[in-house]
């Protein structure tokens, strides 16, 4: 796998010789804002040796470098769940090689439904935990020792470094942002009203279907995360409606401008993090 990892590597390093600082997960309709960066190099997904295709509606699966704010990054322009089929070594697969590849930091972005009742469609939720209910774990398997250790600490998993950077940030922006638990399930099926309910009791401020297994990997490799959900929807059995894709594709195309005007901002101050700790 780690050979594999290697190769991916070899071939994006043969298209953008600069090393990104920092990595973005862009999640469904998201993605706009790495078509922003200036300079840029665009590959698809189906251009990297074992890299997973996504399928999802809204993903465009695109891997971009280039420079955002000044800082050299690297983002994923849509990514892969679990629910579409693929093995969670496949879904961690990228960030995998984003961690060789040299990223220092890593923000995660994604859909998500608001189980906390004061939330409303359109929030952005920094996400300070989560609670992995995929009933599984990307690290099952032989460890890639060149990654990191077999029983990796998660107590930071979203760094509290980032977070208090980023709410500072926004606040002097006067953008608004929740906080909250993520709780992370397969799907694809939305939740049920009693599901949520549960959930609500034990923690959870957020439902999504993604994020968990890629935050577990960068973990493993040591990588601090920044996490970022739009809330898209009340979640079941909130609001006396439906819960349909086409109202998360909605809100994010709402909110999007915020949320880019978010990432304009902390991207800067989060780099000079990466930096000031020695770690960029
Ligand atoms: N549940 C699970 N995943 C989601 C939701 C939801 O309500 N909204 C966006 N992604």
């Amino acid at each position: 796998m780690y050979k594999e990892i290697l190769e991916t590597v070899a071939v994006i390093r043969s298209r953008h010789a600069q090393t990104p600082v920092l990595g973005l997960i862009l999640g469904s309709g998201l993605g706009s804002y790495a078509d922003t960066f200036q300079p840029r190099t665009v590959i698809p997904y189906s251009e990297l040796p074992h890299f997973p295709r996504s399928t999802a509606i809204g993903h465009s699966g695109n891997l971009v470098l280039g420079e955002g704010e000044g800082v050299p990054v690297v983002a994923m322009q849509g990514r892969v769940h679990f629910y579409e089929g693929y093995s969670m070594a496949e879904v961690i697969y990228p960030v995998r090689v984003l961690g060789a590849l040299g990223m220092r930091q890593l923000i995660v972005t994604n859909a998500a439904g608001g189980i906390n009742l004061s939330f409303r469609p359109g929030d952005l939720m920094v996400i300070t935990d989560h609670v992995n209910m995929m009933g599984t774990n990307p690290l099952i398997g032989p460890n890639i020792d060149e990654l990191g250790e077999r029983f990796p600490d998660m107590s930071d998993a979203y760094s509290r470094a980032m977070r208090e950077v980023a709410l500072r940030v926004a606040e002097q922006k006067g953008l608004f942002l929740r906080q909250g638990i993520y709780m992370g399930l397969t799907g694809p099926s939305y939740e049920t009203p009693s599901e949520i309910r549960m959930m609500r009791a034990l923690g959870a401020d957020a439902v999504g279907m993604s994020t968990v297994p890629e935050v577990i990997a960068a973990n493993h490799m040591g990588i601090p995360v920044f996490g970022i959900s739009c809330i898209t929807n009340m979640a079941a059995g909130i609001l006396p409606q439906k819960l349909t894709h086409q109202e998360v594709m909605d809100t994010t195309e709402r909110v999007k401008e915020q949320f880019m005007s978010l990432l304009r901002s902390i991207i800067p101050a989060l780099a000079f993090l990466a930096r000031a700790e020695g770690n960029g």
